[in-house]
C-alpha cells in the first residue's frame, strides 16, 4: 500500500565490525535549520524540503527552528499537523523529541488535508482527518478514520444533506458515544440579504453539522445555522464581487464539539461561541460577537473580545479554550490586539467569564484564518498559527519552548492558498504498525532504511548474502533507530 513513511539513513560503512555501530552515532535527516532569518528569505525555496533514497517520493518539511527546548517541550510524544508540498497534501507526523519525519502519505493524492489526529472512534485509536478539495472557504471532502496500520476503517460521508457537497474540512470531532460529528456547507437559494446589505432575494452558504453512527450511516442528530440564527447578527457585509455568484457565507462555522450531551460551536464571522441543546438544537447560550450573554470580569475586559476565532473546546472545571485570531490581517510584529491562544473560566451561573491565561506568539503574529490550541498534560499548551506556517508551544508563564516554522514566514497567504498552514497542530500519543514493510536503499557503501509509520521499532537488522537466491548471512549491521539525531 503506502511507501515508507520513517526516515532513517545510515551512513557508516557496511564494513565496519558491529559494535562500534551500535553504540556509534547514525545519521539521519537533514538537520534542523536554525537561522530563520536567512530561512525567511527564500533562499532554500518556498517550502524547504527534503527527500529520502529509500522512501521515493515522500517529501518533508524541513523546519526552521526558533526556539527548541528540548527539556522544557512536552514529552508526548508524536505532533500531527497537515502538511502540503506541490498540491499533494497529507496528515503527517513527526516526533516530538527529535522532529523527524515518523509518516506522511503522498501516494493518496489528497488535495487538502486537515484536522490530522488521533482520537478514539468506537473504542479504537484511530488517525482522523478530512481530506477533499477547498471551495473558496470551505470544504467538500471526506471525514477519513485509519486504524492502527494505516488502513481505512471509515470514510464518512454527510447523510442526505440537502446540498451535494461531501463534508467541510474544519471539524471532524469523535464523540464519546462512538459516533463522529462533521460538518456541511449547503448552499440556499432565496434568503433575504438586506440586513447585510445583500439583495431580497439571494444566495448563502450555510452552516450545518451532522453527528453520524460511522458504523451503520445512520444520522443521529442535524443542525443548521439558519433556523438559529439571523444572518444579519454576524460581522460580514455583502460584497457582490465576492458573493453574487458563489453565495454569502455569514456564519462559517469553524468547531464543533459534544459536551454534556449538547454542541458547542464557533462561528468565525459572528465572532461567536454557542451551546446549543443537544435534543432540540436551539442555543442554550452565545459567548462574544453581537449576541454575548457574558460579562467580562476579567481585569482588563479582554476575555470576550475574541474574533474571528477557532477551535473552542469545552474542559472539566467549566474552562474553555480557543485559538483567538482576533484580527482579518496575516501581520508579524503586532504588539496589541495580536492573534493568541486562549483559556477562559466560565460561570454558567453568574453568567460570566474571566480570562485564565492567554499565549502569544514570539515574533508577534496576527493570523487571519485557521489556527488551534490544544492543552496538553504538561501543562504547556500546543498552538498552531493556522495561515501563519508556524507552531509554537508554551509554558503556562507563556514562555515558548517551542517555536517552528513549515516554510518561511512571509506573512502573504501562501499558507492557506497552496502553502502550509497548519490548520491546526496537536501532539499525540500513536501506536501505528503499518502494513507494508521498511523501505530500503543502498547507494556506494550506504544503506538508507525508512521506517513507514512505525512507531513500536527500537532495534533493526540489515542482513546480507552474495547470493540472491540463498538464505541471508546473519545481521552484519545492527542500527538503534533512537541513535539518530
Ligand atoms: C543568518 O542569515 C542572515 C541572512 O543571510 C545572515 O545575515 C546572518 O549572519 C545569519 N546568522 C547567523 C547566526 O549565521
Ligand atoms: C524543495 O527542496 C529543493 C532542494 O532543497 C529546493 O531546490 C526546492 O526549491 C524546494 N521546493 C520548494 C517548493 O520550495
Ligand atoms: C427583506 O427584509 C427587509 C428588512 O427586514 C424587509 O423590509 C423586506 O420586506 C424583506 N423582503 C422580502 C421580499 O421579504
Ligand atoms: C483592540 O481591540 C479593541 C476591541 O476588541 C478595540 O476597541 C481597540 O481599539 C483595539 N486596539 C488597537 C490598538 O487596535
Amino acid at each position: 500500500m503506502k511507501p515508507g513513511k520513517m526516515h532513517f539513513s545510515f551512513l557508516p560503512s557496511l564494513f565496519l565490525p558491529i559494535l562500534p555501530l551500535l553504540i556509534g552515532p547514525a545519521w539521519s535527516d537533514l538537520p534542523l535549520i536554525t537561522n530563520c532569518t536567512l530561512y525567511d528569505t527564500g533562499v532554500l525555496g518556498v517550502a524547504p524540503n527534503q527527500t529520502f533514497l529509500s522512501s521515493p517520493g515522500i517529501v518533508a518539511p524541513r523546519l526552521c527552528v526558533e526556539t527548541f527546548d528540548k527539556h522544557a517541550v512536552d514529552k508526548t510524544p508524536f505532533l500531527f499537523f497537515n502538511y502540503i508540498f506541490e498540491g499533494v497534501s497529507t496528515p503527517m507526523i513527526l516526533r516530538s523529541d527529535d522532529l523527524s519525519l515518523v509518516y506522511a502519505d503522498f501516494e493518496s493524492g489528497f488535495p487538502i488535508v486537515s484536522g490530522a489526529q488521533i482520537q478514539n472512534v468506537a473504542g479504537e485509536d484511530s488517525l482522523t482527518f478530512y481530506q477533499g478539495v477547498r471551495e473558496r472557504t470551505y470544504g467538500n471532502g471526506v471525514g477519513m478514520v485509519l486504524d492502527k496500520s494505516y488502513g481505512i476503517r471509515y470514510e464518512v460521508l454527510p447523510i442526505d444533506a440537502e446540498t451535494d457537497r461531501g463534508v467541510d474540512e474544519h471539524e471532524f470531532w469523535a464523540t464519546e458515544e462512538g459516533s463522529v460529528i462533521v460538518e456541511v456547507y449547503e448552499t440556499v437559494e432565496g434568503v433575504n440579504l438586506t440586513s447585510v446589505g445583500g439583495p431580497e432575494v439571494g444566495k448563502i452558504v450555510d452552516s450545518t453539522f451532522q453527528e453520524i453512527n460511522p458504523a451503520t450511516g445512520e444520522k443521529l442528530f442535524e443542525w443548521r445555522a439558519r433556523d438559529h440564527f439571523d444572518i444579519g447578527d454576524g460581522y460580514f457585509v455583502w460584497n457582490e464581487e465576492r458573493d453574487a455568484e458563489l453565495g454569502f457565507e455569514g456564519f462559517h462555522m469553524n468547531s464543533v464539539s459534544k459536551v454534556d450531551g449538547n454542541y458547542l460551536i464557533s462561528s468565525r464571522h459572528f465572532s461567536l461561541i454557542a451551546l446549543l441543546d443537544g435534543t432540540t438544537g436551539e442555543i442554550i447560550w452565545v459567548m462574544g460577537g453581537k449576541l454575548n450573554d457574558f460579562q467580562d470580569v476579567s481585569p482588563e475586559g479582554t476575555a470576550l473580545n475574541f474574533a474571528f476565532q477557532h477551535q473552542a473546546r469545552i474542559h472539566a472545571g467549566d474552562q474553555l479554550t480557543l485559538f483567538d485570531n482576533h484580527q482579518l490581517a496575516n501581520a508579524r510584529g503586532c504588539t496589541v490586539n495580536c492573534s493568541r491562544a486562549m483559556r477562559l473560566q466560565l460561570d454558567e451561573e453568574a453568567m460570566t467569564v474571566d480570562l485564565v491565561s492567554e499565549y502569544f506568539h514570539p515574533a508577534g503574529l496576527g493570523s487571519i484564518a485557521m489556527g488551534s490550541h490544544e492543552e496538553l498534560e504538561s501543562g504547556n499548551v500546543l498552538v498552531s498559527w493556522g495561515s501563519n506556517p508556524t507552531i509554537t508551544e508554551h509554558k503556562e508563564s507563556g514562555e515558548a519552548v517551542m517555536d517552528i516554522r513549515l516554510e518561511p514566514l512571509t506573512g502573504s497567504m501562501r499558507a492557506f492558498y497552496g502553502g502550509n498552514g497548519p490548520y491546526r497542530a496537536f501532539k499525540m500519543d500513536w501506536e501505528g504498525t503499518p502494513s507494508w514493510a521498511p523501505g530500503i536503499a543502498v547507494e556506494g557503501d550506504h544503506v538508507y532504511v525508512s521506517w513507514n509509520g512505525a512507531t513500536e521499532v527500537d532495534r533493526w537488522a540489515v542482513m546480507t548474502s552474495d547470493d540472491p537466491d540463498g538464505p541471508p548471512f546473519l545481521p552484519f549491521v545492527r542500527g538503534n533507530k533512537n541513535a539518530g539525531s
